[in-house]
């Protein structure tokens, strides 16, 4: 579904990605892992266009890199980014209709508020509240709902676990499988090693902007590489 081939990002002198190639079957959950700065944002924001790479990225047959976010989003991809970044002063109801007012108007917008709003119940019941008197849980799940709003068919999510609750953590793992048996995609950034290879179908670990490892969610769990990283043990 996704290629990417040969991705380097820059920002000035610092190559954040070196010559980058990883692929995300359809139906699947990919994991991205790598420590702090490792390049896995830049990865993510390279996809959704938001950073300006070299190299091919390619989605569902066609070339999308150099292209306008808004494009990328257009063809069924969406990114839900790193430390849930909702308005917080605006409402929950604001918010998805935000993430969805690009994509559809009238019944359309409406009918796609009221399928996230029957996904993530919580969200319904704090419909009119401010998202920044949210709890840090239901703030991401805001944030992933407002990415849904534009019916992708790969989503990109940054370490949607940083920071939550282990009992939410259980939730956003949850709710990924859930999406992924809905026929959503998922390329999934981590840093919770453990709990990412647990669900993933395809991982790849990146080290300072280079990728050192890639396999199969059980090889990865195995490897030494990640045992001795990431797991301590
Ligand atoms: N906008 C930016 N400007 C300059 N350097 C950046 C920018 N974003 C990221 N970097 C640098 O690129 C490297 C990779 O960052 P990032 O992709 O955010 O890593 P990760 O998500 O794996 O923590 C880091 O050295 C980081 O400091
Ligand atoms: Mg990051």
């Amino acid at each position: 579904m996704l290629t990417v081939t040969d991705l380097s990002v820059r920002y000035g002198q610092i190559e954040a990605v070196r010559g980058l190639g990883l692929s995300v079957a359809k139906g699947s959950v990919t994991v991205l892992l790598g420590s702090n700065g490792a390049g896995k944002s830049s990865t993510l924001n390279a996809i959704a266009g938001l950073a300006a790479p070299r190299g091919r990225i390619e989605f569902e047959g066609s070339r999308i890199d150099g292209q306008a976010p808004e494009d990328i989003v257009r063809k069924g991809i969406a990114l839900c980014p790193e430390g849930r970044r909702v308005f917080p002063s605006l409402s929950v109801a604001e918010n998805l209709h935000l993430g969805g007012a690009v994509h559809a108007t009238g019944d359309e917008l409406a009918a796609r508020i009221e399928a996230e709003l029957a996904r993530f119940p919580i969200l319904r019941e704090r419909y009119h509240q401010k998202a920044g008197l949210l709890s840090g849980g239901e703030q991401q799940m805001l944030a992933i709902a407002r990415a849904l709003m534009s019916a992708p068919r790969l989503l990109l999510l940054d370490e949607p676990s940083l920071g939550l609750a282990p009992k939410v953590v259980d939730q956003v793992f949850d709710l990924i499988l859930t999406l992924r048996d809905q026929g959503i995609t998922i390329l999934l950034v981590e840093q919770n090693a453990e709990r990412a290879l647990e669900i993933a179908d395809r991982g790849y670990v990146l080290q300072s902007g280079d990728l050192v490892l890639s396999g199969t969610g059980e090889e990865l769990a195995q490897s030494d590489l990640i045992r001795q990283a990431y797991l301590a043990g």
